[in-house]
This record gives structure tokens, sequence and C-alpha cells, in this order.
């Protein structure tokens, strides 16, 4: 099975459905850590499902250098085959991408290279854009730059909101990621046995 730890900012609300696939098998990984550089929402749930947790804070003035260090010590204790940015809201430190890169992925609510960024799905609508979607990649240094592994489009409704479109893009960036490691896990099996 895949150990996978997760990094979240917020609610969490693809972790709980990533987990859930794991559940069901239809996920073929172990969701072994859930980090987060805040007292994120979504550390309660996975708490609450047993799994450990660790928050790694980046507060105004420290060195960025050294959280980043902190942050891949944090995850890798936890010993993982594979890192998930589930809605971790910060640029990745450099230590974390070197340690874990490219078994380091990231999903993003737009159509990778458009829209790159903390407000993908806000720039998207705000664009008057048809269309927009959800990526999976590959995480590097720069910001969403990395390799795309898996991409669909989302069309923009003219009755939608920022957080209608969002809702709509959310279970595909969920589709797409239970893809991609589906994927991983068949190749790794392949490779480790
Ligand atoms: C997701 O849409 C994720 O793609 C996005 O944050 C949301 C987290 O939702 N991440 C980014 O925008 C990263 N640039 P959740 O906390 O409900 O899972």
């Amino acid at each position: 099975m895949l150990r996978v730890v997760v990094l979240i900012s917020g609610t969490g609300s693809n972790l709980r459905a990533f987990l859930e696939g794991c559940d069901s098998g239809s996920i073929p990984a172990t969701v072994v850590a859930v980090g987060a550089d805040v007292n994120a929402a979504g550390l309660e749930y996975a708490s609450s499902r047993g799994i450990p947790t660790f928050v790694e804070p980046l507060n105004a003035g420290d060195d960025r250098a050294a959280w980043g260090d902190r942050l891949a010590d944090a995850i890798a204790a936890h010993d993982p085959d594979l890192v998930i940015l589930s809605g971790f809201m910060r640029l990745v430190p450099p230590a974390v991408v070197s340690r874990f890169s490219p078994m380091l992925l990231n999903t993003h609510p737009a159509y990778l290279p458009e829209f790159p960024g903390a407000h993908g799905v806000r720039d998207a609508f705000e664009a008057g854009v048809s269309e927009t979607g959800a990526s999976v990649i590959v995480v590097d240094n720069g910001v969403d730059t990395g390799p795309i592994l898996a991409q669909r489009r989302v069309p923009i409704l003219p009755t939608d909101t920022v957080e209608s479109l969002h809702d709509r893009i959310k279970p595909v960036e969920r589709e797409l990621l239970a893809e991609v490691v589906r994927d991983i896990a068949a190749r790794f099996t392949a490779t480790t046995h």
C-alpha cells in the first residue's frame, strides 16, 4: 500500500474524499499523516480518524529555509512514498521539493498553466472565460509550474459564483487525484515487487 502524507491549510474536503476513496478500496493508498502550516479544520477530522497530524507554522519574521527543513523533517518522519498538497496554501519550500519531488503532487482548481497561484478559481471567474478546469501536477520550485499529470475542463456557467464554480471543480480534482494515485500505485507495485 502506498504510504501518503497529505498537507492541507483549510477545511480539507478533498482530503476527506481521498480518505473515503482509501476506505472503499478505490484508491490503493494509506494516509499515514496529515500536516498543515496552520491549525486547519481538516486536522481535526484526520485526528478523529486516528491519523497522526502535525503543524509546522511559518510565522512573520521566521527564517523560511529553517521552516522548510522543519516541514521536510516532519513529513519524512512518516516515511511516505508520496506527498500530496491538498489545499496547502503556501509556496512549498525548496527543502521539501528537493526531498520529495517528483513524488510530491499538488491539486489545483484551474486548467494549468492557466490561472496558477492561490486564487485559481477567482482569477478564472474574474477573467470572464467560458471554461476553467482542474489539474494534478508534480510540484517543482515554481508556482504551479511542474509537470501536469492529469487535467480536465470545467465550464463556467452564467449562473456561477466563485463559490458555486469551486464546488463544481472540487469533485473533478478528486477524480483526477484518484486516477493519478491509482496509476502511481500500479507503477510502484510493479517496481517494488
Ligand atoms: C482545493 O480546491 C485545492 O485545489 C485548492 O484549495 C482547495 C482546498 O479545498 N488549492 C489551491 O488553490 C492551491 N493553489 P479543501 O480544503 O476543501 O480540500
